[in-house]
């Protein structure tokens, strides 16, 4: 019989510099330093393109990842295959994705279903249909294997696990509400600063852009889907049936006439000819002594899901996040009038994989 006191690890992508992967595999050679037992052993990692495996289960060094995968003629297997060889190895098994992959989220009820947890950041299994939902919690419950996807919202952020402790401890969760893209984050927060005038909007989504806070394609930011899909795995959580990120209100703040435009860089060209629109709603909120904000928003009791441009207060703290920072404001019934608030970055590499370094740490505790 396999030994519980030793874990095996498979990661699916170990991309560049900055990406989730790399900081989680850097977290998880400390975790085998810190934690020698269970012993982790790192059995399969992939890239889109390459792998590193051996078929006798050989551990994989965690200190010569980078180079040994760069030099390594294996390709990845495909998902099949993949959950075959790790039912062979004889222990028990956790998954880390770190892709934003909708085909690997899409198996994630294959993997479970063969007593394989998961761990991971990407959104996609858990705000793609509402059938996959299902899908990925009955496969868990029927084999007994864990799923923990804490960085899909919020990164690193303690929201999921508190949105969990909320519900099963009885609480009633009447709204959850927040600015959960720190791009929107840090775009509304030039614009629409809470003192001064802040710049044109074209200009903002410009520099955001030059520092490294959007999409290569900036439009992938401000269609709101990325907003859409958190908000899905929330409300879900909270016990709404929300069929899909595109099943309730999510504004778009790409013009009509960009939508089209055959590139990011032809977008940001043409984008201050819309520099009106925007400057319009910051007028109006301003008028109001009030500042806008893109966020989301789930009304328990009336089961609405909208997201789009808000207008706050100026002392709101929603209106006084600094930076690329998210928020997330949690009205309960025990907590009255008063949210239970988390704040933080809300993306980054190194707090996001900090988010699935605690999972697996959950995983661990109840699977060694
Ligand atoms: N970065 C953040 O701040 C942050 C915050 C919260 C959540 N997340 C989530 O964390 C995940 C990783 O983020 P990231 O910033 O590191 O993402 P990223 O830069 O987009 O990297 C994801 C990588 O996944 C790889 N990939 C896609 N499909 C694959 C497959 N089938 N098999 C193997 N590799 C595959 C791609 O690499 P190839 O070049 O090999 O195609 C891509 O480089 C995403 O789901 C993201 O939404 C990130």
């Amino acid at each position: 019989m396999a030994s519980t006191k030793q874990i095996n690890i498979a990661i699916i992508v170990f991309p560049g510099a900055g990406g989730v992967g790399k900081c989680f595999l850097s977290q998880l050679e400390q975790l085998t330093y810190r934690r020698p037992t269970p012993k982790l052993v790192l059995i399969y990692i992939c890239t889109s393109k390459k792998a590193l495996y051996s078929t006798d289960y050989l551990a994989v060094k965690l200190n010569d990842v980078s180079s040994a995968l760069a030099s390594s003629s294996l390709a990845p297997l495909p998902i099949p295959k993949l959950v075959e060889f790790l039912n062979a190895s004889g222990s028990k098994t956790v998954l880390v994705d770190n892709t934003s992959s909708q085909d690997v989220a899409d198996a994630y009820p294959l993997f479970l279903s063969n007593g394989i947890s998961i761990v991971t950041p990407n959104k996609k299994a858990f705000s793609g249909s509402y059938k996959l939902w299902q899908d990925i919690f009955s496969a868990a419950s029927k084999s007994g294997a864990k799923v923990y996807h804490e960085s899909s919202v919020g990164a690193g952020l303690p929201v999921i696990s508190t949105l969990k402790d909320l519900v099963d401890t009885g609480d009633e969760v009447t709204k959850i509400e927040g600015v959960f893209s720190g791009t929107m984050s840090f775009l509304f927060n030039s614009f629409a600063p809470t003192s001064g005038t802040g710049g044109k909007w074209s200009a903002e989504v410009k520099k955001a852009k030059e520092l490294g806070y959007t999409e290569p394609d900036p439009r992938d930011d401000l269609n709101g889907l990325d907003v859409a899909r958190k908000l899905t795995i929330l409300a879900r959580l909270a016990g709404l049936e929300v069929e899909s990120p595109t099943s309730f209100p999510v504004q778009s703040l790409i013009p009509k006439e960009l939508e089209s435009a055959a590139s990011g860089d032809e977008f940001l060209e043409k984008l201050p000819a819309f520099d009106e629109q925007m400057e319009e709603t910051k007028a109006a909120a301003e008028k109001e002594g009030k500042v806008v904000r893109f966020v989301g928003s789930i009304d328990v009791a009336t089961k609405q899901v909208k997201v789009g441009l808000e207008k706050f207060d100026r002392s709101h703290p929603i209106a006084a996040l600094k930076g690329s920072d998210n928020i997330i404001s949690f009205y309960t019934k025990r907590y009255g009038s008063n949210p239970l608030i988390i704040q933080g970055a809300g993306a980054g590499g190194d707090v996001t994989a900090m988010g699935v370094t605690g999972d697996l740490l959950k995983v661990l505790s109840q699977i060694a």
